[in-house]
């Protein structure tokens, strides 16, 4: 079985809002209403798993019943930082999962096919990633004031997610990333650590996460074009 840990147990200090950025209302229903309705929708998970901020779970129970989604979930805590949510989410999920797909909750526009084609690169490479080539002209700086030199962005693609792995590959990843002590926000780079190749899955759709105030507007409009063309 392949399932999906949707990670939702965040801050959301960066958005500064008063409500939990995961229950801003964007086109129509909270964020996190959209990233859950798509991994249900999606014929390739067979069950959820929802990492939550510890109190929150009613609120996500609640969530399930508002919007008819039949698919099964769980609804687990999260920890301090992403990649503690992400090992409660592992210690959830079904013993019988080969394969797993972590998704950001904030990021409510992932489509059904860029999620299967990361399954379908994890289950012959053992782990990848949803990812775009960069396509701004970089610059590095010392001080966040002054370039100090273009960086060559032929090589260069930002990760989001899903991030997706063989159950086996991302558990030995993790176990590395605390046997070294260390913190990191993405999946992937636990598996670079130990050598498992990770594959790049061009996002064919924008696969923005909502993080400041200025995400909104934009992801307003592609989830209203989404329920437009599915109308
Ligand atoms: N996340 C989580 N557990 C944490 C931290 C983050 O489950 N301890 C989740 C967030 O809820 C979000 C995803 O990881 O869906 C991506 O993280 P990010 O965008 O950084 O969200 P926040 O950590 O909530 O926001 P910020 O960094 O601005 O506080
Ligand atoms: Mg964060």
């Amino acid at each position: 079985m392949n399932a999906a840990i949707l990670v939702a147990a965040g801050k959301g200090t960066r958005m500064g809002a008063k409500v939990d950025k995961l229950w801003l209302e964007v086109a129509g229903r909270p964020v996190i209403a959209h990233t859950w309705q798509r991994f249900n929708d999606a014929q390739c998970i067979g069950e959820i798993i929802l990492v939550v901020r510890d109190g929150m779970q009613n609120h996500f129970t609640e969530l399930a019943a508002r919007f008819h989604f039949p698919k099964p979930f769980r609804i687990v805590v999260g920890g301090v930082e992403r990649q503690d949510s992400v090992c409660n989410g592992l210690a959830a999920l079904a013993p019988e999962t080969a394969i797993v797909a972590i998704q950001d909750a904030a990021r409510p526009c992932t489509g059904e096919a860029l999620i299967a084609a990361t399954i379908e690169a994890a289950r012959e490479t053992g782990a990848a990633v949803a990812a775009q080539a960069v396509t701004d002209t970089i610059k590095e700086t010392c001080d966040g004031k002054t370039i100090l030199r273009t960086v060559d962005r032929s090589k260069l693609w930002a990760v989001q997610t899903p991030q997706t792995f063989r159950v086996e590959v991302i558990r030995s990843a993790l176990a590395e990333v605390r046997r070294r002590g260390l913190n990191l926000t993405d999946d992937t780079a636990a598996c670079e650590l130990i050598g498992q190749p990770v594959r790049l899955v061009p996002s064919m759709f924008p696969n923005p996460k909502v993080t400041v105030p200025g995400d909104l507007p934009f992801i307003e409009m592609l989830l209203r074009i989404h329920s437009t063309s599915n109308s």
